[in-house]
């Protein structure tokens, strides 16, 4: 097919468009994300790989039917630091293929449902620049003195599970998004058998990594006591 010059002329300034606004989007810094609470016992400035960016990577683009082992879209497996590392360039988020998909623009935006948050941009996007280490802290919020769902076993949730177990059509039916929920859950039976990776039981979070032993024994801790 021939373009006329007019349609030409009206494709380009549609490219031109949708290029700014791309840009202009990526351009500026996002705001530091947040400090970390009193309990955070590594250094606050610092973006962790396994505390922050791992969840939010796995529970928004690890799901079935996206970047997961099974279906890998477009060969991209994002469900560890060796497979999601190929999407960045260290120190350089506006030339980070994992930060620039977050954003409208000429490429089809990421995630396709939901986009992320600010706060879930800024942590990508700091990450990246502090050096996209495969850095952890080994004691973060994982005080099991004073156990209980809003303290300790939300947080965990709402970084790991819910971004698959939320929202309006939650993985397995199974939403883990309220304490009713968390629950349900727990009663079922199948949560420890989960999260302990135990056979017989479907390993989460899905996508290979296991949360840290303290995590897990904070969720066997507050059912044993009770589910305060
Ligand atoms: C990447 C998406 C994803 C994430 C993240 C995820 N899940 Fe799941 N979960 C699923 C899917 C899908 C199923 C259905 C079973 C399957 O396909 O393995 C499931 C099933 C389950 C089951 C039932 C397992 C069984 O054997 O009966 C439990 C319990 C569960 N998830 C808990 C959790 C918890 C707790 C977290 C967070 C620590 C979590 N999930 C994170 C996708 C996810």
């Amino acid at each position: 097919m021939k373009l006329s010059p007019l349609k030409a002329f009206i494709l380009l300034l549609a490219f031109v468009a949708t290029a700014c606004h791309h840009k202009a989007d990526l351009s500026v810094a996002p705001p530091k994300p947040l400090p970390p609470g009193p309990e955070f016992k590594c250094s606050h400035d610092t973006i962790y790989f396994r505390n922050s960016v791992l969840p939010i990577i796995i529970s928004g683009c690890g799901k079935t039917g996206c970047h997961d082992e099974a279906t890998h879209k477009s060969n991209h497996i994002l469900d560890n630091y060796a497979n999601i590392i190929t999407l960045v360039k260290p120190f350089n988020p506006q030339n980070s293929k994992l930060y620039t998909v977050l954003f409208s623009g000429s490429e089809q935006r990421m995630p396709p449902g939901t986009p992320f948050t600010i706060e879930q941009k800024s942590i990508i996007y700091w990450w990246i620049a502090q050096g996209a280490y495969n850095n952890k802290c080994d004691s973060a919020g994982c005080d099991s003195t004073n156990v209980t769902y809003a303290a300790s076993i939300a947080p965990i949730c709402s970084a790991w599970c819910t971004g698959c177990h939320g929202g309006s059509n939650p993985a397995n039916g199974m939403s883990l998004e309220t304490y009713d929920n968390v629950v349900a859950c727990a009663n079922g039976g199948r949560l420890m058998g989960s999260l302990r990776h135990d056979n017989g039981y479907s390993a989460m979070p899905k996508g290979g990594e296991m949360l840290s032993p303290c995590e897990i024994n904070l969720f066997q801790k507050w059912i044993n006591i009770g589910k305060p």
